[in-house]
């Protein structure tokens, strides 16, 4: 497709800047409506229209094209988009595996990359669980779960009011409405309040999953799992994210064995996002 947008593009953009086009952006949405993202090298910046346009002439079903203005920031992990062509509304339905995810990329955090990572997380869970997802956003993770299972239950927690919007409605969109619940706020409010215990805890937050681990762990069954997210350093990714489990851990008399370490994606040249799986058992 790359290859279509340079052709599309060779007697506009000169020969020496082409190549800086990303190798990659992202398509959200479904064959009837998407919004491209993209992130525009400064060289070419002078040419972002006609690279939108270019990539709307590629991909019929692109209606709008979003510039990245900023990094993931905030709470929310949201960043800053720039409309570069097309269409002001930007809600779209994405499809993913055999699920609809209604949202707007310019409200909430998505990203259709991870797929594969919810993929694997799927594969993990087994029918009958109670299963806690903090950070639910829009619900991917518990509409996944609990699409392919029909007998566990699966809680949602989300603070940021769109997302917990779009989530409500994507459980009706996805017919789990008997299997998920979603709240809206911060877990530190929310979660220890739930009065009850959970087989396994997703906690997809990189950016600071470890703040939260002290209200995670007593929530959790006797050799119940953790699925902890965090931002690996090299030369050792995963030690200090065990670290921080390890030292949670202890405070409530758990015991916690390491089942799985992943390398989830690269965030820079150092840096990786992570997962670590845990094991908890009682002292
Ligand atoms: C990295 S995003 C992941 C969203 C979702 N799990 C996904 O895979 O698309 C983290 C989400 O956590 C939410 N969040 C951040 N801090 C939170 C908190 N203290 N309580 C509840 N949700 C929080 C953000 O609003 C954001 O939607």
């Amino acid at each position: 497709m790359l290859q279509n947008i340079k052709s599309l593009l060779k007697d506009i953009i000169p020969e020496d800047k082409i190549g800086l086009l990303r190798h990659s952006y992202d398509i959200i949405g479904s064959k009837q409506k998407s919004v491209a993202i993209i992130e525009i090298p400064e060289p070419l910046k002078n040419y972002e229209t006609d690279i939108a346009e270019a990539i709307m002439q590629i991909h019929k079903n692109v209606v709008s094209v979003l510039a990245k203005e900023s990094k993931r920031d905030g709470d929310f992990r949201m960043r800053d988009f720039r409309l570069l062509a097309g269409d002001e509304d930007t809600e779209v339905i994405h499809k993913e595996a055999d699920c609809s995810f209604r949202l707007d990329p310019r409200r909430v955090y998505f990203s259709p990359r991870e797929c594969s990572e919810r993929d694997r997380l799927v594969k993990k869970v087994s029918e009958g669980e109670e299963i806690l997802v903090m950070f639910s956003g829009i619900f991917p993770i518990p509409i996944r779960i609990a699409k392919k299972f029909s007998n566990l239950k699966v809680t949602g927690v989300e603070l940021n009011p769109y997302a917990y919007n779009y989530g409500v409605e994507n459980i009706y969109l996805n017919k789990v409405e008997d299997r998920v619940e979603a709240i809206l706020g911060d877990v530190v409010d929310v979660c220890p309040n739930l009065r009850k215990q959970f087989d396994r805890i997703i906690m997809p937050l990189p950016k600071g999953a470890y703040r939260f681990l002290d209200i995670a762990i007593p929530l959790l069954k006797d050799s119940g799992i953790i699925h902890f997210y965090h931002w690996g350093r090299e030369p050792d990714l995963f030690a200090e994210g065990e670290n921080l489990i390890a030292i949670a851990s202890k405070k409530f008399q758990k015991s916690v064995e390491v089942i799985e370490r992943t390398r989830v994606s690269q965030y820079s040249p150092r840096v990786w996002k992570i997962r670590i799986d845990v094991l908890a058992k009682s002292l």
